[in-house]
């Protein structure tokens, strides 16, 4: 029997390097960006035996469920494959709303796969690999099953890399967030008055290794997030200070990381009060899809 319900760990993001290309006569802006999954994630379970369209959510207040991209990845599946069934979307949070970590585009990821995986008729990577693109930057490298990528465009450009030996990482989570599209607007208005036009030249070899990817780590968005925010430079120099090999902030923040080789515990003693702390690890593979009847 052909199964009608599937589960799947979506494992969050982080950027170990995030850059802020041109900006695009639409407004939106080119990235660069070296994504690594980790293993802090959101259980999302997809069945299909049913006529109704549902999203349920624990753990998180993610707004109604209409707008949430996960139910709007399964929506957008189910036009593209063709399959006009139901489907009841159920999310188990851990990942941190709204902090950087793509924990919103890792459900609509996992959500893409599951279906795919439970289709009369699959869609082609490539197909599926559009729809992931027009739910956001993050979704496309989300969708796929690797643990480190590099991403160009707005996202939808990937070059899967080989996997790096699994580090420590500790999640510093500032009691304040930070919002996508102001930080977008903090870096076009700072570039009015400077563009940016950087040269830089990535050498592949520097991606094998974690010695490469430590000259590579950098995040557009500290500056002007750190003007705003100085709790954000308190909690990368902790880091530093407790031995972290990276750290910086991930995506538009407010989540900053530190990838550990071996962790003093002093990192903890100069956070800002208010902040929490998650630990974490790098993965060496992505989570399956695990069919369930
Ligand atoms: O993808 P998301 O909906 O979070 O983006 C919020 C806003 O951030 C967009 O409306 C746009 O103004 C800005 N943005 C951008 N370039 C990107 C992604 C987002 O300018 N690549």
């Amino acid at each position: 029997m052909t199964a009608t319900a599937a589960s799947l760990d979506a494992q969050a993001k982080i950027n170990l390097s995030l850059r802020i290309l041109a900006r695009e006569a639409s407004g939106y802006h080119q990235l660069e960006t070296l994504f690594a999954r980790i293993d802090l994630a959101d259980s999302v379970r997809v069945a299909t035996d049913t006529t109704l369209r549902e999203l349920t959510c624990t753990g998180a207040d993610v707004g109604p469920p209409e707008r949430n991209l996960a139910f709007r990845a399964a929506e957008a599946f189910m036009a593209e494959a063709k399959w006009p069934s139901g489907f009841q979307i159920t999310i188990e949070k851990r990942i941190p709303v709204g902090g950087g970590l793509g924990g919103g585009s890792a459900d609509a990821g996992a959500v893409l796969r599951i279906l795919n995986a439970l289709a009369p008729n699959a869609l082609s990577d490539a197909a599926l690999a559009t729809l992931a693109f027009r739910l956001g930057a993050d979704v496309p490298f989300l969708t796929t099953d690797a643990p480190l990528a590099l991403a160009w465009g707005r996202g939808e450009r990937l070059l899967a890399l080989n996997s790096l030996p699994a580090r420590e990482v500790v999640l510093c989570l500032p009691p304040f967030g930070v919002e996508t599209a102001a930080a977008f607007q903090w870096i076009a208005a700072s570039r009015e008055e400077e563009p940016l036009r950087a040269p830089a030249l990535i050498r592949a070899a520097d991606l094998d290794r974690w010695d490469g990817v430590v000259r590579l780590a950098h995040n557009d968005f500290e500056t002007p997030v750190i003007h705003r925010h100085p709790g954000i430079a308190t909690c990368l120099e902790a880091l530093v200070a407790g031995g972290a090999r990276i750290a910086r902030m991930s995506g538009s923040g407010s989540t900053v990381f530190g990838i550990f080789e071996r962790r003093s515990p002093a990192v903890l003693a100069g956070l800002p009060r208010g902040t929490r702390v998650v630990g974490a690890r790098t993965l060496t593979s992505v989570a399956q899809v695990r069919l369930l009847d």
